[in-house]
């Protein structure tokens, strides 16, 4: 059965001292572990130190991005290598943040998933429509061809590895939510163009995340729907209390 999963992409927020505080707290509110598995992703000058913190801990740790080369001359670039080397194995790629202000496309984001792959990570990828293109119908043909263009020539063997997270654009960080209801629908959407461009078992088994203004007052009905598998948390994953309810939602 494919996982729950509820993971936090803490942005640029949170110097060291605030992650360590950010961290003890989620531990002891997560001692119970929760139905879904818990992922948290500081900025790359914390990770390490989250990693060393929360082993023994059933929360995992993820990074925000990477670069699809191996090594090299591209200052301020962080690789696949460096971030399995600490530990970290679960990589966020293809954030609408990533898309919009450092220019990242479908074209670049298949290579930084071909690399992350060859490093047998597991990778969180995010991809979603503006409010334009949903005005303007669209949102299925966005979807699909951000899905197309960055995964679709995978081997199917290599989706055991991918989560995905339908993050709408208009939602992200605007305190407007897509409603259960349209969630369910892109969702099912997803899933049902997975199956048609691989099998039935493979879009089956494939976690399928909701992010855009999750909030411990609408996870609930979110992660309700049968075909959203979880979420992955801005601004809420910032507060242990609100993080852990999110958790705790299914
Ligand atoms: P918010 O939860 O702050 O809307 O952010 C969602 C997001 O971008 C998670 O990656």
């Amino acid at each position: 059965m494919r996982a729950k999963i509820v993971a936090g992409n803490w942005k640029m927020n949170k110097n060291i001292a605030d992650s360590g505080v950010l961290l003890s707290e989620l531990k002891e509110k997560l001692k119970e572990t929760p139905e879904a598995k818990v992922i948290v992703a500081p900025t790359f000058t914390n990770l390490y130190y989250a990693f060393e913190e929360l082993k023994g801990s059933d929360i995992d740790v993820a990074a925000q991005n990477m670069h699809q080369a191996e090594s090299g001359a591209f200052t301020g670039e962080i690789s696949a290598d460096m971030l399995t080397s600490i530990g970290v194995t679960t990589v966020i790629l293809g954030h609408s943040e990533r898309r919009a202000y450092f220019g990242e496309t479908d074209e670049l984001l298949a290579e930084k998933v071909a690399t992350a792959l060859k490093h047998n990570m597991t990778i969180i990828f995010c991809f979603g429509e503006e409010l334009e293109e949903r005005k303007d119908n669209n949102h299925f043909a966005v979807v699909e061809s951000q899905l197309k263009n960055a995964l679709f020539s995978l081997d199917s063997s290599a989706w055991k590895q991918i989560v995905l997270a339908y993050e709408p654009v208009w939602a992200i960080g605007t305190g407007e939510t897509a409603t259960p209801e349209q969630a369910q629908e892109m969702h099912a959407f997803i899933r049902k163009t997975i199956s048609e461009a691989y099998t039935a078992e493979v879009a089956e088994e494939v976690s399928i995340l909701y992010g855009g203004s999750v909030k411990p007052a609408n996870a609930k009905e979110i992660f309700a729907k049968p075909d959203v598998d979880g979420g992955l948390i801005g601004g809420a994953s910032l507060d242990a209390e609100s993080f852990a309810a999110i958790a705790n939602s299914f």
